[in-house]
């Protein structure tokens, strides 16, 4: 089984804090995403793999290490992964960055698809599904589910905040993704809002609401 991940570090507990708060207005909401996932990123990235390479210092010669050219790919799901993206790039600027547009009917929950545009090695690519909620976690399954149809071998799921419900759901469906949070909530409520959460992130990001 994936493992769960839950990033608490101090900084990323103290701005998610601001996140959720419903008196954080637009700019410093996309802001403060921005920079959550940058840190988020710094946990996400440990495990790649390092190779030598020899310097010289102003002083002597030296064995060091640089990270081993690894293709990352990011892959938000549209709208509200958009905003993790950036914060995320200022670490890994080499990662090609993929988008899958999904949207979660208000009726049924279910995820639509309604764009996917990948990098075109995707089967060489080692990728990270970016978005702020796993909620019921039907929009992070399809959109990973997506990617696997399309070639994609090594998935990882980062979001903001989740419920226990999405979690089930990404372990029933893709048991070997490992998912990297800053926050594990309570529950859905009836409307497959997270709680406490910090509502609808598509929205608080882009000001539609
Ligand atoms: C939100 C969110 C996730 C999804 C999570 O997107 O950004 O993609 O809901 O819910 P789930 O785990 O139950 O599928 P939304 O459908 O509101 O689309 P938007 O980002 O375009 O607003
Ligand atoms: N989508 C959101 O944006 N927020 C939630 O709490 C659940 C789904």
């Amino acid at each position: 089984m994936g493992n769960v991940f839950v990033l608490d570090h101090p900084l990323i507990q103290h701005k998610l804090t601001h996140i959720r708060d419903i008196e954080t207005g637009t700019k410093e909401f996309r802001e403060l995403v921005d920079e959550v996932a940058g840190l988020m990123a710094f946990e996400i990235t440990r495990d790649l793999p390092l190779e030598e390479v020899t310097i010289q210092t102003p002083v002597a010669e030296a064995k060091m290490k640089v990270i081993a050219g690894k293709k990352l790919g990011l892959v938000p799901i549209l709208r509200a992964g958009l905003g993790m993206v950036d914060g995320i790039l200022k670490l890994i600027p080499a990662a090609k960055v993929g988008h899958v547009g999904l949207y979660r009917d208000p009726e049924t929950l279910l995820p639509v698809e309604y764009y996917v545009k990948l990098p075109s090695d995707v089967e060489e690519r080692d990728f990270i599904v970016i978005d702020p909620m796993l909620a019921t976690g039907g929009s992070a399954a399809a959109a990973i589910t997506s990617l696997k149809n399309r070639g994609a071998k090594n998935i990882k799921l980062m979001c903001l905040v989740a419920a226990p419900e999405g979690i089930d759901l990404i372990h029933r469906d893709h048991p070997e993704v490992d998912i990297y949070l800053a926050a594990l909530d309570e529950k859905l409520n009836d409307h497959g809002y997270i709680v406490p959460g910090l509502g609808d992130a598509g929205d608080r990001l882009f000001g539609t609401k």
